[in-house]
């Protein structure tokens, strides 16, 4: 069954463009899904690509792909936050680019089971790595104040307090077992308005955010990524929120180092930038896009390449 799913690849000739490929490099699509870009790289060049999900459940797409392009495409089951260390097992120092393609896929959302999805009633989950805590399992026991503080910051929802007060007063009676009732709750929380959202959006996405630790593991992949590149290798970033974005263009104002850390702190001596931003304004999807694949519309793209420069985080020996 999980064969027969889609996941349409956002922004798929932008990508492809921005990584600029050549023939004989290595690429890493760090979070390979079903395989959308990686196949797209094997098929425009005759290069190797190592592709990294989290999810256990990809495994059996890079086997698919795996029948058509055999050893060009390596596949690891882990964390993107883990890129040099896999890239080292590999005995690989370098790679010509590095795209992260962020969130969830298709089937994470649409297969109930996953618990990602507050259109589909099924067992409250939303781990993307199969394992840890559930959402189930933290919703029992989290704190309410820390609970509408994860919903402020990561959903931005002006509503978090009233939401959480709400799953915590559901919680002193009843266990709250699938994502159908955890909706119901959110949405029984906030003042009824007409927008085209569902209420309860922000709130799965803050407590998706917080279980899976995407900020530290965005973070920590960005990082990763820039020490791999090879100068002129490229940098590929799509993200679907704000809070994503937002880390995604600091990350690359960071590496141009060229703006002081603190107007408090004695200045640093300037060093030379280790990315060059080839997008002053992220890319968008166009309409056309955004008709036949409504998942992509808040997608932004931002694309940066690796300088001559040594690495703003310590070059790999
Ligand atoms: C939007 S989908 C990628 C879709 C893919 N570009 C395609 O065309 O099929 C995001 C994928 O990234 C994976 N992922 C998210 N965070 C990750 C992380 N920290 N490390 C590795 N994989 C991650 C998810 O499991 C999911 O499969």
């Amino acid at each position: 069954m999980i064969n027969e799913i889609q996941h349409i690849p956002v922004l798929l000739e932008e990508v492809i463009n921005g990584l600029s490929l050549t023939e004989d490099d290595i690429y890493v699509d760090a979070t390979f899904g079903l395989g959308g870009y990686t196949k797209e790289i094997l098929s425009k060049k005759n290069c190797k690509v190592v592709a990294i999900d989290r999810d256990p459940h990809t495994k059996v797409f890079a086997e698919n792909l795996k029948k058509v392009f055999s050893d060009r495409l390596y596949f690891v089951n882990g964390k993107f936050s883990d890129l040099v260390y896999f890239l080292n097992k590999q005995k690989i120092q370098k790679v010509g680019g590095v795209v992260f393609d962020l969130g969830v896929s298709s089937p994470q959302l649409d297969i109930k089971n996953r618990g990602f999805s507050f259109k589909h009633d099924g067992p409250l989950d939303m781990r993307m790595s199969c394992d840890g805590p559930t959402a189930e399992e933290f919703l029992d026991e989290v704190e309410e104040d820390i609970l509408a503080n994860i919903i402020y910051e990561l959903g931005d929802e002006v509503f978090s307090k009233r939401i959480s007060n709400n799953i915590i007063q559901y919680r002193s009676t009843n266990k709250i077992k699938t994502t159908g009732q955890l909706a119901k709750i959110i949405r029984d929380a906030v003042p009824v308005k007409k927008s085209k959202i569902d209420p309860a959006t922000k709130t799965f996405q803050a407590i998706r955010i917080y279980l899976n630790d995407e900020i530290k593991e965005l973070e920590n992949g960005l990082i990763a990524a820039e020490r791999v590149l090879r100068p002129e290798g490229r940098l590929a970033v799509v993200s679907f929120h704000s809070i994503e974005d937002r880390i995604v263009k600091n990350f690359f104002l960071k590496c141009l180092q060229n703006i002081p850390y603190s107007r408090y702190l004695p200045e640093l001596p300037k060093k030379k930038p280790s990315l060059e931003i080839l997008t002053k304004r992220p890319i968008l999807p166009s309409s056309k896009e955004v008709s036949f694949n409504k998942r992509s519309r808040s997608a932004k793209l931002r694309i940066a390449k690796r300088t001559n420069y040594p690495s703003t985080f310590g070059e790999i020996k």
